[in-house]
């Protein structure tokens, strides 16, 4: 269970404000091979191994985050929008459906950068959604479209969460904040009730939440405040390096953790918003294990952070240094062991089946009290 909340009494009970209600690791794959459109499945891009989930799920977690590609979702013949590559969605539902009939939660990420048309070079190609100086340029009115199809076919499915864009940068922070809320107007419109991930801009990164990220990048905490949510169940979506340029392509630790994380907690503490920490990931040094402890830690104490996905599982990883994916990735046998694996225990049992929620709305929410009562019981949605 979550720490700071095990130990306080029921008098206290109610200053825990949020508790790790999520925890997990990305399944990546849905989106490689990005040069190579459609691209095969089974070669260039697969979403899970099944017997991968069933590991982690014998172990505990209850969260996968399954990047996808939207110029697979949304050819470029038809453009982003409500006209779907069958065959593609199918691979991406049967990953859901896998892990959603188990009792677990599926983060749908558009691994897109807030960019569409050219996903060759990202996270640097293609047209930023919504640059009305770029004729090339998908609108925001096509991602609403996009969000209310894809939540349209999800509606009826609880364990549902929505990863509005993967990593959003170098662009103004208005647009960031402009093209998420009318993607969260439309899944609203759509009648779809479930947990919302909103990122920033400067690639959602948690420890330049309120920093000035490129010329034209407001600082996040400045801008994205103003998001108007009707079901008021979204999370911010945040992301954690601890290489030299947190980039998470290194294989040393020289960012000290968790004082990276004060500015954006004391941020969300007085804004009275919760966070989600759907990527971060680290070497498997010596300082690197001791860095993601104490993060993890960190996320569980702070009161403001709902849940975590570790960067990476994933079945085409191969010998990736941060790949987790059970009996293949070097850190399967460090990393996942020695740190995350012994903060899941801490949570375990976690809550499966409940409506998806960032733990502060309203009824018919997932709420750790309730979570052996109503559990798999199942919370219905409308449809
Ligand atoms: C849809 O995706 C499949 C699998 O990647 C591919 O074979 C097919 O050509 C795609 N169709 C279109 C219209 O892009
Ligand atoms: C899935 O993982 C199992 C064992 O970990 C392995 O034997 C199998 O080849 C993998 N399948 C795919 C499709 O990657
Ligand atoms: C928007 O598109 C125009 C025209 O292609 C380009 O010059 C500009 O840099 C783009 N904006 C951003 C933020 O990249
Ligand atoms: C963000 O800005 C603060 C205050 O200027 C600075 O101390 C900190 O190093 C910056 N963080 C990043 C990641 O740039
Ligand atoms: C980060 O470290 C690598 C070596 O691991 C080095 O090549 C690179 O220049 C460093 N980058 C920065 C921004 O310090
Ligand atoms: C993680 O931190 C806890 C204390 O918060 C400590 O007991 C544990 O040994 C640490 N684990 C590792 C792998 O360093
Ligand atoms: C913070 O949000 C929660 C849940 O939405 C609400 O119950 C509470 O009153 C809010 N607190 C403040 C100080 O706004």
């Amino acid at each position: 269970m979550f720490r700071a909340c095990a130990a306080a009494t029921a008098l206290l009970v109610g200053q825990c404000a949020a508790e790790i209600l999520y925890a997990g690791v990305n399944s990546a794959g849905g989106e490689f091979g990005q040069q190579n459109l459609p691209g095969t499945f089974g070669v260039d891009y697969q979403f899970i191994n099944e017997s991968a989930i069933d590991f982690f799920l014998d172990a505990g977690v209850n969260t996968i985050r399954l990047p996808f590609l939207l110029e697979r979702m949304c050819p470029l013949e038809t453009g982003l929008g409500s006209t779907f590559n069958e065959t593609y969605f199918s691979a991406l539902e049967d990953a859901v459906n896998y892990i959603t009939s188990k009792g677990a939660y599926a983060i749908l990420d558009a691994h897109n950068y807030m960019r569409y048309n050219d996903p060759s070079s990202q996270p640097t190609s293609g047209s930023i959604i919504g640059n009305e100086t770029d004729p090339k340029a998908a609108t925001t009115t096509q991602l609403a479209t996009f969000w209310s199809t894809l939540s349209t076919r999800f509606l009826t499915n609880p364990n549902i969460i929505y990863g509005l864009m993967n990593e959003p940068h170098t662009m103004p922070t208005q647009l960031v904040l402009t093209n998420t809320q009318a993607a969260i107007t439309a899944i609203r419109a759509a009648g779809a009730q479930q947990l919302i991930l909103v990122p920033g801009n400067g690639f959602t990164g948690a420890q330049s939440w309120l920093n000035t990220t490129c010329p034209t990048c407001a600082p996040n905490a400045n801008v994205m405040g103003n998001l108007v949510d009707p079901e008021r169940n979204f999370a911010f979506d945040m992301h954690l390096y601890f290489d030299n340029d947190t980039s998470g392509t290194h294989k040393e630790c020289t960012r000290a953790a968790p004082g990276n994380l004060l500015p954006v907690t004391q941020w969300l503490r007085e804004h009275n918003y919760t966070a989600f920490l759907s990527e971060f990931g680290a070497g498997d040094t010596p300082t690197c294990i001791q860095t993601l402890n104490d993060t993890i830690t960190f996320l569980e104490d702070s009161g403001r952070f709902i849940g975590w996905t570790y960067w990476a599982a994933g079945p085409l990883w191969g010998d990736y240094f941060l790949s987790v994916e059970p009996g293949v990735g070097p850190q399967a046998e460090t990393t996942w062991v020695d740190v995350l694996a012994v903060h899941v225990q801490r949570y375990v049992p976690m809550v499966r089946c409940g409506v998806s929620g960032n733990g502060r709305s309203g009824e018919g929410r997932v709420q750790s009290g309730l979570r052996t009562l109503e559990g798999c019981l199942g919370l219905r949605l409308p449809g």
